[in-house]
């Protein structure tokens, strides 16, 4: 399974922010918003990642990740020349994928919780049909909205409902066989004009090969979508680090636990860094 990182967009609800620098490269607490999206990916046990984002933005982003090869992984990027929709990804990313399965994460998701790894790596597992979430909302109507009949088995998607049939939102987080190039350059344009990641998912519902997990009470799925959620994403980061003193998505800790990287690499990596709290955490793993 490889991954695809959908950076791009415009940020409307945080201008003029968003005017000066990419939202996904805005810091949450003491990283940039996108090591959240990516450290994901990594827990699910992908090494190979596609990140896409604007003509302006995508330079940010080599600059921040470079290679991926310091993590044992490996980055490539590309322009979304303008936002035609998320679904987009799976055509702009055809060849990076060269006919295997696929994941595509938001670069502004970000999911917190326990279980979640094993939740992941059995969604990257997957051989045929999708896997995507539902989480449920007070308000589902700015999402995707999945509704299930009486047993538990999905009967509609919609994109953003006037009348959602449920208040079960799909988060950012799509797992896709490896027909799911094919499908996507099947779409066509929504009524707004977007390639549609609800229509790309109603394809493999009407397959009937579509499952949707759900996320429990106690689990996170946090908004970045405005200046309050995103400040409420930093406290909720500070909270459980301050607290626990484990960091949250921190990409080196994850690269070395998953042993894409050895203890030697840690401390390298962290010795880098050692004049900031980030870096002193690395090389104390490493000790
Ligand atoms: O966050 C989950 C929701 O994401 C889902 O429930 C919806 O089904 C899905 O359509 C999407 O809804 P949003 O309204 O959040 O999509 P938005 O257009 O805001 O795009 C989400 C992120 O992806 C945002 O950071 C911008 C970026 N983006 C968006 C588009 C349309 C791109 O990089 N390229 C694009 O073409």
């Amino acid at each position: 399974m490889k991954g695809i990182i959908l950076a791009g967009g415009s940020a409307t609800r945080l201008y003029p922010l968003s005017k000066a620098i990419s939202k996904q490269i805005m810091p949450v607490y003491d990283k940039p918003m996108i090591y959240y999206p990516l450290s994901t990916l990594m827990l699910a046990g992908i090494r190979e990642i596609l990140i896409i984002s604007t003509p302006r933005d995508l330079p940010m982003f080599s600059e921040l990740l470079g290679t991926g090869e310091e993590l044992g992984m490996s980055f490539s990027y590309i322009v979304q020349e303008q936002p035609n929709g998320l679904a987009q990804a799976f055509v702009l990313g055809a060849d990076f994928l060269a006919g295997q399965p696929g994941c595509l994460i938001l670069g502004d998701n970000m999911f917190y919780g326990q279980g979640f790894s094993s939740m992941l790596k059995r969604a990257a597992n997957l051989e045929k049909g999708a896997c995507i979430f539902g989480y449920y909302v007070k308000d589902p109507r700015a999402y995707g909205v999945v509704e299930f009949d009486e047993h538990g088995k999905v009967v509609s998607l919609e994109e953003k409902p006037e009348a959602p049939k449920s208040n079960y939102a799909v988060p950012g987080l799509y797992f896709y066989d490896a027909t799911v190039t094919a499908k996507a350059a099947s779409l066509v344009p929504s009524a707004r004009g977007e390639y549609e990641i609800t229509d790309l998912n109603k394809l493999y519902l009407t397959e009937d090969t579509l499952k949707v997990e759900l996320f429990g009470r106690g689990f996170a799925w946090l908004d970045t979508g405005n200046c309050d959620s995103l400040l409420e994403a930093s406290n909720f980061v500070a909270t459980i680090q301050n607290r626990q003193g484990f960091y949250v998505s921190c990409i080196e800790e994850i690269a070395w636990r998953n042993q894409w990287i050895s203890t030697a690499q840690l401390m390298t990596l962290g010795k880098r860094l050692e004049k900031t709290e980030y870096g002193k955490y690395l090389m104390e793993l490493a000790k």
